[in-house]
């Protein structure tokens, strides 16, 4: 019986290493298509206008490259209208400057220094590239109810959670009742935060800041996805259409 048995295995398992070379090739093939769109997105037009010598555009580049804030995921987090607009007039919306801001803890930014300002074409080109940076493995979102409009009664709860329960106000630029700009500068201003940054960014930062900034300063929470939800849709009605 034994004997009988013995070649069977042998015949299978080389039969078996040719199903799986065949395997192994139709996959090598497989990801060699999917591979480089994610992986390895066009830079070069980035890198033509200077963007790589302030900002980085891979999460591998060392921390301490950097001036400005990470856009290897900026296609997760901006709208590309806003891009298009700000990348044709920049506005300071780090009031004490970035992390890396020599002047930062003594309170005098040097982000007088403008921005790079860009013509209409190479705004919308740059536009195009910036929106293809995209971070693997994000966390799903509930976009349908984050994007909803807020009424003004669920506006005034969650102003309260904004402002007293969780104190974001000490750190973020928002609105008082009149529309008019208050709260503090160490955080970047989120007036217009929803013309500028799209719903399901903010709910992913509010629920793991330190998934996009690993050296950040905002101090970590733990919300319930109940509030998760209310100071997502908060931030995000901040929009230039609402008086600001
Ligand atoms: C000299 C350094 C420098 C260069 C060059 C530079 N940036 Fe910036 N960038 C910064 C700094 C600093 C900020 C933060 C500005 C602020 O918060 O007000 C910033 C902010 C931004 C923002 C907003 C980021 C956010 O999270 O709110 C975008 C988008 C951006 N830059 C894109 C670009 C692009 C595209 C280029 C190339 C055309 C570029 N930058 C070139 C320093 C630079
Ligand atoms: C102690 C100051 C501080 C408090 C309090 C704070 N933040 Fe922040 N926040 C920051 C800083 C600083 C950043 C910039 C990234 C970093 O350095 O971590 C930031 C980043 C953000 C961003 C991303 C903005 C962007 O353009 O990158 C959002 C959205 C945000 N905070 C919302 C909130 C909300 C909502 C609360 C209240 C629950 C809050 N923050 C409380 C300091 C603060």
């Amino acid at each position: 019986m034994i004997l009988n048995r013995m070649p069977r295995p042998m015949i299978l398992s080389s039969a078996g290493v040719g199903w799986q070379i065949a395997r192994l090739m139709v996959t090598v093939l497989w990801l060699s298509f999917v591979m480089p769109a994610h992986a390895t997105p066009d830079v070069s037009l980035l890198k033509k206008n200077g963007c790589a010598e302030c900002h980085r555009l891979n999460p591998e580049a060392p921390l301490d490259s950097r001036k400005g804030p990470d856009l290897f995921f900026a296609g997760d987090k901006f709208q590309a209208d806003w891009l298009t607009r700000w990348l044709q007039e920049p506005v300071v919306i780090r009031l004490s400057g970035f992390i890396t801001d020599t002047g930062f803890l003594k309170g005098e930014p040097t982000l007088a220094t403008p921005h790079p300002k860009l013509d209409l074409g190479k705004a919308e080109a740059v536009t195009g590239h910036l929106m293809q940076l995209r971070m693997e493995g994000l966390e799903d979102a509930p976009s349908a109810e984050l994007n909803e409009p807020l009424s003004k009664g669920k506006r005034f709860k969650y102003k309260i959670l904004f402002e007293r329960e969780y104190g974001c106000i000490a750190c973020h630029q928002s609105v008082n009742l009149a529309y008019q700009p208050r709260g503090g500068v160490s955080g970047p201003s989120l007036l217009s935060a929803g013309d500028r940054l799209k719903a399901d960014w903010v709910y992913r930062w509010l629920k793991n800041p330190k998934k996009f900034e690993k050296r950040g300063r905002m101090p970590l929470f733990e919300f319930n996805e109940e509030e998760l939800q209310a100071l997502t849709r908060y931030v995000v009605w901040h929009k230039q259409s609402e008086g600001q």
